[in-house]
């Protein structure tokens, strides 16, 4: 409950114009050279074409759209943030792509994508879903956007190591069966998931397939009370 409370206040701080510069210029170029592993990983698991439409949510400094850019040459990627210091930088950085219609990037809540129903083949998300106020409002709005058959990319911290770090005191850490219970009770298929590791944590990796009828299953809390023992979680940092 108080980390719940606690995690409201981190994507509100986000998202306030006073943490803003500091997100632009201090978290930004952290987070991409941090969670370089992790987006790597997420771009193989989304094994995207030249014409997909991809978007991605919480971009933060920006990496894996760049990456995303360099394949999708004839389709879309997009992205939303909470942060106004993220977009602004991004849209410094790639104002000819989003004026080509090659890129569009937009301020958003994952709770609340700007996108119409089916308008994405693939989704992705990298360390951001244990910051979401709602995260099954926000994986519900993803299996809305994505088309029947679409692939959506989890990529995130453990929850041991997410723990013993300071961001565990304002974030919402997930262990795997919780995660795959959220997928399940917000519209996704389970196609894989994995536990990978990177010189700074062990996370974990799923692609899930959007199911065909999701917008006619319950509405639960998407697993979000369920708790769990943790694994063997031998590999965290600190
Ligand atoms: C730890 S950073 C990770 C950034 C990037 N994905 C990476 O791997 O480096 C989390 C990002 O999620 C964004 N974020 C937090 N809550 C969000 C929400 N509810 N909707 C969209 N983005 C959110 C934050 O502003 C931040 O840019």
């Amino acid at each position: 409950m108080a980390n719940g409370l606690l995690a409201r206040g981190m994507t509100g701080l986000l998202a306030s114009p006073v943490l803003s510069p500091v997100a632009d210029r201090v978290l930004a170029p952290l987070w991409n050279r941090r969670n370089a592993a992790l987006n790597e990983a997420a771009l193989e698991a989304l094994a995207l074409s030249a014409e997909d439409r991809v978007l991605e949510v919480g971009f933060g400094g920006g990496y894996l759209l760049e990456r995303m850019a360099s394949v999708v040459t004839r389709g879309l990627v997009a992205g939303v943030d909470v942060s106004p210091g993220m977009v602004a930088r991004f849209g410094r950085r790639f104002g000819a792509e989003t004026q080509s219609g090659r890129m569009d990037v937009r301020c958003a809540p994952a709770e609340d994508l700007p996108f119409e129903d089916g308008a994405f083949d693939k989704a992705v998300s990298v360390n951001s879903l244990f910051y979401w106020p709602d995260a099954a409002a926000g994986m519900r709005e993803l299996a809305r956007v994505l088309a029947p058959g679409g692939r959506l990319v989890l990529c995130l911290t453990c929850r041991k190591c997410l723990e013993n770090r300071l961001v565990g005191r304002v974030a919402r850490a997930w262990e795997l069966d919780e995660l795959l219970g959220l997928a399940i009770d917000t519209g996704f298929e389970i196609g894989s998931s994995e536990r990978l590791a990177d010189r700074h944590r062990l996370y974990w990796r799923l692609a899930l397939t959007r199911s065909p009828g999701w917008e006619t299953a319950p509405v639960t809390n998407g697993g979000s009370d369920r708790q769990t023992a943790h694994p063997d979680d031998a590999g965290c940092e600190d």
